[in-house]
């Protein structure tokens, strides 16, 4: 669609990350969330009440960090943050117009491009992959928000891996990504909110379950359970008219 090619042209993206592909993720996000407005409002309010509750709760007038921001779908308005936070940092490996636009309009809105498998450029260049971020550790934010990423960080080098050498290896691959992520969490240092997929599911055109998956390959998330729903990613006729797909969300507070 030309929208959508203008959309990602228009997207910033590291260079071999944008060779990966990452720069159509966020117009592929809209274009989808558009598509299942009905089916998504609940996970999206469910994600922006809690973090709401959070910034209540550990906003000081520092630094609110969102890990994997994308083009923003899940998190409140800038406007309502700014009441509890100085400034917002949004950290993604992608930031499409609409992202680099509200940056434009409100400078206490920051962009950070980063990757954070600190895999793609090695990826490129051929060379193993050693998972592991330090972006922001000892800065301090008031709050970090692990914003609906964790189960996404793998997708891209777990495929590549599972073509090269096999299931086993990708699965392997995936888990030391997860757990890289949740070092990085650990590193910060601050209080987080972790949204996260930690199971999905299958359907047929029934309702059936036909597979589930687990999206964290093997690993759990730390800290103290707040809540979990059901989020219908993909409703029939998404992807394929008897297929569905849904996921079980869990948003957990990593204390600091
Ligand atoms: C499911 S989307 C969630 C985006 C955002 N929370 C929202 O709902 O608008 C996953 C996000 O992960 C980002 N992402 C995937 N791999 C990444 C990586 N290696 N480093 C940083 N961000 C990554 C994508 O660009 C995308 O924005």
């Amino acid at each position: 669609m030309l929208w959508e090619w203008i959309t990602s042209t228009l997207t910033i993206c590291p260079p071999a990350a944008r060779r990966l592909g990452y720069h159509r993720e966020p117009a592929a996000i809209r274009a989808r969330a558009r598509r299942c407005r009905e089916a998504w409002a609940p996970h999206l309010a469910n994600t922006r009440h809690l973090i709401m509750e959070m910034a209540g709760r550990f906003g000081r007038g520092g630094t609110l960090l969102v890990l994997g921001s994308g083009p923003l779908l899940d998190l409140p308005a800038p406007d309502q943050l700014l009441r509890h936070f100085g400034r917002v940092i949004l950290a993604d490996i992608a930031h499409d117009p609409g992202v680099r636009w509200a940056a434009w309009r409100e400078p206490r809105i920051i962009l950070d491009l980063v990757d954070l498998t600190g895999t793609a450029a090695d990826i490129v260049a051929g060379r193993p992959l050693a998972p592991h971020c330090d972006a922001h550790v000892g800065t301090a934010p008031d709050l970090v928000l692990s914003l609906n990423i964790l189960s996404q960080l793998p997708l891209t080098p777990r495929a590549l891996a599972a073509e090269e050498a096999g299931e086993t290896a990708a699965d392997t691959q995936a888990a030391a990504i997860v757990q890289a992520h949740l070092d990085h969490l650990a590193r910060l240092a601050a209080p987080c909110l972790i949204l996260a997929d930690v199971e999905r599911r299958w359907l047929d055109g029934g309702g059936h379950i036909r597979r589930r998956e687990d999206p964290l390959a093997g690993l759990s998330l730390p800290g103290d359970r707040l809540a979990t729903w059901p989020w219908t990613v993909a409703p029939p006729g998404e992807i394929a008219r008897d297929q569905a797909m849904e996921t079980t969300v869990a948003a957990h507070l990593l204390p600091p």
